[in-house]
């Protein structure tokens, strides 16, 4: 079977298309044809070892995947086999076959094809848990996105007005800001253009956002923690600026404002009930209709180091998805 590998660690340009050994699933184990994987920010961090996983190479990247259930298993029923399931696989799914515990496939929504389905898992999950489960974002509340059009940006902007939250979208672009009003965003902020924190003060009549979420880090952290009114919450999402903020004590105490870490991939771990329940939610709102990631680019298997790239590169907007079927 084909796989994308990592074998020395670097730029995604040294990324090898290698055939290898399809695997057999072992006991409580699906083995799962991958029809497409979703690439994520993380995997222009893995594949140079500056994530903080270190994954045994050769790897391959893509933490997210759709597929059919090809076989089951010892101790797993075969009638399953068939069935189109999606998964976080954490590392590995950039290739023709998986195999994953049998309580990782979730079954796939129907109304969605697989490139869609494939990019269910990392951003939604990571997103109702910052805004549901960390900041318990409520109704009426003034939500702030950063990077809003990228991949977990953009899910913040559509489970923040799904939640009832007034959601301001905050990019570097018109062109992303586009994407975000598309997407349900009340307020577009260009914040190459305006200055954050006063922006986002006018915006809130000097109250103030309730919460802020944020993927990107760097100056903007800063600039949005001094924006947030009383009983704020600003949700630790991630760096993507590359920067990670070292920020002034006094700003948090000064309005009781709440610094919430969110560190998805290990609460689901800690917390799987409260992963699944949240997962539920997720999927109930995508079997309504309300939730369908938007796809940006699709890449065949052999050109995912063009489409770790783009990531890297700051054009991505939405989801990444390498296509294998
Ligand atoms: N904590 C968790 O559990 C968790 C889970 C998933 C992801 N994350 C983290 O969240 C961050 C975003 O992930 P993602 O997959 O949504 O990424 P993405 O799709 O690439 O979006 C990142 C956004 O950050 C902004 N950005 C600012 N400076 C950038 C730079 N130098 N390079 C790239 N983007 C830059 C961009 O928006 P503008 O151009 O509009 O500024 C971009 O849209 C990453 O740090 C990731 O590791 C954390």
């Amino acid at each position: 079977m084909r796989a994308i590998l990592c074998e020395t660690f670097g730029p995604p340009e040294g990324l090898v298309l290698a055939e290898i050994d399809k695997p057999e699933p072992g006991p409580g184990e699906l083995l799962v044809r991958v029809h497409a994987a979703a690439l994520n920010f993380f995997d222009t961090l893995i594949i140079e070892n500056k994530y903080q996983f270190t994954p045994d190479r050769p790897f391959s990247p893509a933490g997210e995947i759709s597929g059919v259930i090809e076989a089951c298993g010892e101790g797993v029923d075969a009638g399953r086999v068939g069935e189109r399931v999606i998964a976080y696989v954490r590392w590995g799914g950039a290739r023709d076959y998986v195999v994953i515990k049998v309580e990782e496939a979730l079954l796939m929504p129907d109304g969605l094809g697989f490139e869609e389905a494939a990019g269910l898992m990392i951003t939604y999950g990571t997103t109702i848990y910052a805004l549901r489960s960390r900041a318990k974002l409520q109704p009426g509340e003034t939500l702030a996105v950063l990077g809003a059009s990228g991949g977990v940006g953009l899910a913040a902007v559509e489970i923040g007005r799904l939640m009832g939250a007034r959601v301001i979208a905050c990019a570097s672009s018109d062109d992303k800001l586009a994407l975000c009003k598309a997407h349900g965003a009340d307020e577009l902020l260009n914040y190459v253009k305006l200055d954050l924190k006063s922006a986002l003060k006018s915006l809130t009549d000097r109250r103030g956002v309730d919460v802020v979420y944020d993927p990107v880090g760097g100056d903007l952290a800063e600039a949005a923690l001094r924006a947030t009114g009383w009983y704020g919450r600003f949700l630790v999402i991630g760096f993507a600026s590359g920067t990670i903020p070292k920020m002034p004590l006094n700003l948090v105490m000064l309005k009781s404002v709440d610094v919430l870490g969110v560190f998805w991939s290990e609460s689901i771990l800690i917390e799987p009930q409260a992963h699944a329940e949240n997962m539920l939610q997720i999927m109930e709102w995508v079997k309504a209709g309300d939730l369908k990631p938007h796809i940006d680019r699709v890449y065949p298997l052999e050109k995912t180091p063009e489409a770790i790239r783009a990531i890297a590169n700051r054009e991505a907007k939405g989801k990444v998805i390498v296509s294998l079927v």
